[in-house]
């Protein structure tokens, strides 16, 4: 029988393994400052009505303020934005300050500016799950720009390879 502690190990392990795309997940804080963070446990839901979902963490400050505001924008980045796939990362207190330029509008909620695309949400449900909470968010504004994906696979940012087989799926 596995230990709870090699559990822990194992599932980090087989976890970074699982190549994904980076997004950066987008508040608003009381005082009107924009609050970002790094994810990648985010995936689409439903195309009708067009839902998206965000794993994060109750430790993270993101978690209270997707609370309080109900909203979030949802920037998937692009392979040339790894500096601020690090500054969102890092825990709020030791980020510095981030160019104002990198950051745009999309019906008045702040995303990344020159993403690939970015998503306006509105929370429209939420769940707690163990030390994270599932936000669903409904998608009422989409920008799509174009650009290479920004990939996160075995704790390193990377890009994306393809195998030259053409668009077998849709
Ligand atoms: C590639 C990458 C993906 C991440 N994905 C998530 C995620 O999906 N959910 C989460 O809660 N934290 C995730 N994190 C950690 C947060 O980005 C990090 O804890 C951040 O400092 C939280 O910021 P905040 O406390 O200002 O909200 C990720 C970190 C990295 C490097």
């Amino acid at each position: 029988m596995q230990t709870a502690q090699t559990i822990s190990e194992l599932y980090r392990n087989a976890w970074s393994s699982f190549a994904t795309g980076v997004t950066v997940i987008t508040t608003v804080e009381p005082d009107g400052l924009v609050h970002g963070m790094t994810a990648s446990s985010v995936t689409s839901v439903s195309l009708d009505p067009p839902l998206v979902l965000a794993v994060i963490g109750e430790s993270r400050q993101s978690h209270g303020l997707i609370e309080s505001t109900g909203r979030f924008g949802m920037s998937i980045l692009d392979a040339a934005q790894t500096d601020i796939a690090k500054h969102f990362a890092t825990p709020p207190e030791s980020r510095g300050d981030l160019d104002s330029s990198k950051i745009a509008q999309l019906a008045g909620t702040p995303i990344i500016a020159n993403s690939i695309a970015a998503m306006d949400c509105k929370v429209s449900a939420a769940y707690k799950a163990g030390d994270h909470t599932v936000f669903v968010g409904e998608v009422e504004a989409i920008e799509v720009g174009t650009g290479d994906p920004l990939v996160w696979f075995q704790r390193q940012f990377g890009g994306f390879a393809d195998q030259g087989s053409g668009s077998e799926f849709k």
